[in-house]
């Protein structure tokens, strides 16, 4: 559609922003280290892609089939788990490029167009067959809103409409990651073939995640160092322990002695995951003190106690997210029968109507009968006083007479005394 006015504003040749990065992954299962159900699961998906072709178009399914025939997963879980690292595991394997949607550029700033942008990204997906990866999917496939009254809300729905659209079409591979799927809207969780679930990794597997962090040949390590016992004391995501390495890396660096014969020590990977705890415990302690001011002291117990606390919440996750689904089933019967409401309504306004039609017309049969009683009382009274006027009338007339013919005498005497008086 034209938008002259933006054109106008900003001219027409605005620089296009890329809505995605496409990457050529370096990274194989060599460097993962998964549970065995997680692992089996990833297996399993790679199966279901690398038999695809097979199914849909040699088999002929795919001409059977219009939609639905896309390979889309999702993997759940906490935080530094080797969600992302899969996906990129899973394009190295394939030998595809791994196509990692920016949201930022995604969300547009002209209403209307971020639906558009999301139908790109799947169009780019299908020109270059690379794997599509939505990183931290809760942030676009999240619950559409249920009533829009703003215009975000209705962009954001809008958005997850198009999503769900374009997962049906799209015939490739795509991958959705997060560490929050109860918030994924349910619809779009139907569309996802296979959801798998990232968990925390056990003590042997936290000792090989230690180990994959550094390189087999060049990485220099004294001899006490022990993986075992770091992965038995340290309770972690392979994200910390990552980031423990590093650590552990520059830390060695900084000892005294030319750079040939430094080596990472036992106590720099114990400093290195130490630093990472510390920090961390920095991150869960801000969450409690408001604006600095007044920090309550927390004890290592506490903090471990909260921590689990956190752990357990992660794991209710899930079934907060039924919970929650069935809250919403419940709410939207509410709202029917809520609708139904102004019916009910009109229904109680037209019984209100007729009683008070009915009301009126008998006071108005009441007023009548009594008026017609009236008329004929008055014409009843209205005659006796004619008839009584009547005598009275007589009376007066004699009265008058009388009063005249005493005024005669009266006078005729006064002229007779007046008479008498000249004489
Ligand atoms: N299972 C694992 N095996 C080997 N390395 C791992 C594993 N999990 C995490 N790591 C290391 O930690 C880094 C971070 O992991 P990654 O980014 O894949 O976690 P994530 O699950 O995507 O986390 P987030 O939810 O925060 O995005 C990886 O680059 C990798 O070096
Ligand atoms: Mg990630």
């Amino acid at each position: 559609m034209p938008k002259p006015l933006r054109d106008f504003l900003f001219g027409t040749t605005t620089p296009k922003k890329e809505l995605t990065d496409a990457l050529t992954p370096h990274r194989s299962f060599a460097d993962v280290i998964l549970p065995a159900t997680t692992r089996r699961a990833i297996d399993n998906a790679l199966t279901q892609i690398k038999k695809s072709d097979l199914i849909f178009h040699t088999w002929g399914l795919a001409e059977r089939h219009e939609s639905g025939l896309g390979l889309a997963f999702n993997f759940a879980g906490p935080p530094g788990t080797g969600k992302t690292i899969c996906a990129e595991a899973i394009a190295f394997e394939l030998g595809k490029r791994l196509l990692v949607v920016r949201y930022a550029e995604m969300e547009s700033l002209w209403a209307g167009e971020s639906g558009k942008n999301v139908a790109a990204v799947f169009r780019t997906a299908r020109e270059t067959d690379a794997v599509l990866f939505f990183d931290e999917a809760d942030a676009i496939a999240s619950r559409r809103f249920q009533s829009v009254t703003q215009g975000y809300q209705r962009e954001a729905n809008a958005v997850v409409n198009v999503l769900l659209k374009e997962l049906e079409e799209f015939d490739g591979v795509v991958i959705f990651a997060t560490n929050l799927a109860s918030n994924f809207d349910p619809a779009f969780e139907r569309r996802i073939r296979t959801h798998i679930l990232f968990d925390m990794p056990d003590e042997e597997a936290r000792a090989k995640i230690w180990q994959v962090q550094l390189h087999a040949r060049k990485t220099p390590l004294a001899p006490d160092v022990d993986f075992n016992d770091l992965a038995r004391k340290y309770v972690v995501a392979g994200g910390d322990i990552k980031n423990a390495v590093l650590k552990a890396a520059q830390m060695a660096t900084t000892e005294p002695g030319p750079d040939a014969e430094k080596k990472i020590h036992q106590r720099h990977f114990v400093a290195g995951i130490e630093d990472v705890l510390s920090s961390k415990k920095v991150m869960e302690q801000s969450i409690f003190e408001g604006d600095g001011s007044s920090a309550p002291q927390l004890d290592p117990g506490m903090m471990a106690g909260i921590s689990q606390a956190f752990d357990q919440l992660a794991q209710n996750d899930r079934s907060m997210g039924e919970d929650l689904r069935t809250f919403i089933e419940k709410t939207n019967v509410l709202e029917a029968q809520l609708a139904q409401f102004p019916q009910i309504l009109n229904h109680f306004d037209e019984a209100q109507r007729v009683a008070r039609e009915g009301l009126k017309s008998e006071i108005i049969a009441q007023l009548t009968s009594f008026h017609t009683q009236s008329q004929t009382d008055f014409a009843r009274l209205d005659e006796q006083l004619r008839a009584e006027n009547h005598t009275l009338g007589k009376r007066a007339t004699m009265a008058i007479a009388l009063g005249a013919s005493l005024g005669g005498v009266a006078l005729a005497t006064a002229i007779g005394a007046i008479l008498l008086a000249l004489r």
